[in-house]
């Protein structure tokens, strides 16, 4: 029998992220919220805010039908060890679960927990941890729509979310998962110059993120495409032009067409 309890297992960054996420939002009973983590003392501020602190692995896995794996990808044979006998002993429509590391497939959850077994996996992003997300989802064909939903909402408590197959779990994480990286990378690049030329790093910084911020709004909202949106900015002979060249002249687009490949094939050795 379902009981709409959600497990955490892992209270680390991106758990903390999610139950902070879904506390703020009100989405879900704080009572339904279980969690376990080796040092107790990460998940003192939940259990002040009335979520249930439990002792092991197993306990969660027990009182819950959706249970969160956040653990880091090295813990994960351990952990999914430690909780297969308290899965094999639910029945299969009783519980969904829930992983959030990047390279551990369906078929690895299957042979540790079960063919039988709904999963779900998720790739979420740092931004999270502000309400700021954005998470790629996808699900074995088994999860009906009503429990896909319930980890959905999870997530959509701090930020966005989109359905994606398992087929392109790995090379998502160089559009969303990883790619926080280079927009800092760009963040950082793009002050320093500043700094060289004399201009304040906090000013910098502050124009550098309205700009990012006013152009992933114009990419949304403005019907037009990344090229027609260049294009805008761009006039024959002017400055983004010089800009442009020097880019295109010094292989850039190659060397991000070739950073997302090695992303992709980093999750790809990454499976256990
Ligand atoms: N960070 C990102 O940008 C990002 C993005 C997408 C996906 N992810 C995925 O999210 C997962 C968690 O990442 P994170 O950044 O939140 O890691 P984290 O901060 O290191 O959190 C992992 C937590 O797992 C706990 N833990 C260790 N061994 C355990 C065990 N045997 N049973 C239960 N809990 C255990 C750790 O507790 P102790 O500290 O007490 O040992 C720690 O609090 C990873 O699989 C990662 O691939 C991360």
């Amino acid at each position: 029998m379902k009981n709409g309890k959600l497990g955490f297992i892992g209270i680390g960054n991106m758990a903390s992220a999610i139950i902070g996420g879904i506390l703020s939002s009100g989405t879900f009973p704080v009572g339904d919220i279980y969690m376990y983590n080796p040092h107790a003392e990460k998940m003192q501020r939940f259990t002040e805010s009335g979520c249930v602190a439990c002792t092991s692995a197993e306990e969660v896995t027990e009182l819950c039908d959706t249970v969160f794996l956040c653990v880091k990808p090295q813990i994960f044979p351990e952990v999914l060890r430690v909780i297969a006998p308290t899965v094999a002993k639910k029945n299969a429509d009783d519980v969904v679960i829930v992983s959030i590391a990047a390279g551990v497939t369906f078929k690895n959850l299957q042979d540790a927990l079960g063919a039988d077994r709904r999963y779900v996996r998720a790739m979420p992003n740092t931004p999270l941890l502000l309400g700021e997300g954005a998470t790629a989802l996808c699900r074995t064909s088994n999860v009906p729509e009503e429990d896909f939903a319930r980890v959905r909402s999870a997530f959509s408590c701090c930020g966005v979310t989109q359905e994606i197959d398992e087929a392109q779990m790995n090379a998502v994480i160089a559009v969303s998962g990883s790619s926080p990286a280079y927009l800092y990378l760009l963040a950082k690049l793009t002050c320093d110059y500043a700094a060289q030329q004399g201009i304040d790093p906090k000013t910098a910084l502050t124009l550098f993120c309205q700009t990012m911020k006013g152009s992933a709004d114009m990419l949304l909202n403005s019907g037009k495409d990344p090229q027609a949106l260049m294009d805008m900015v761009t006039s024959k002979g002017g400055t983004t032009f010089a800009l442009l060249n020097v880019l295109k002249e010094q292989g850039f687009n190659e060397a991000m067409i070739s950073s997302f490949e090695a992303c992709t094939h980093r999750a790809e050795e990454l499976s256990m």
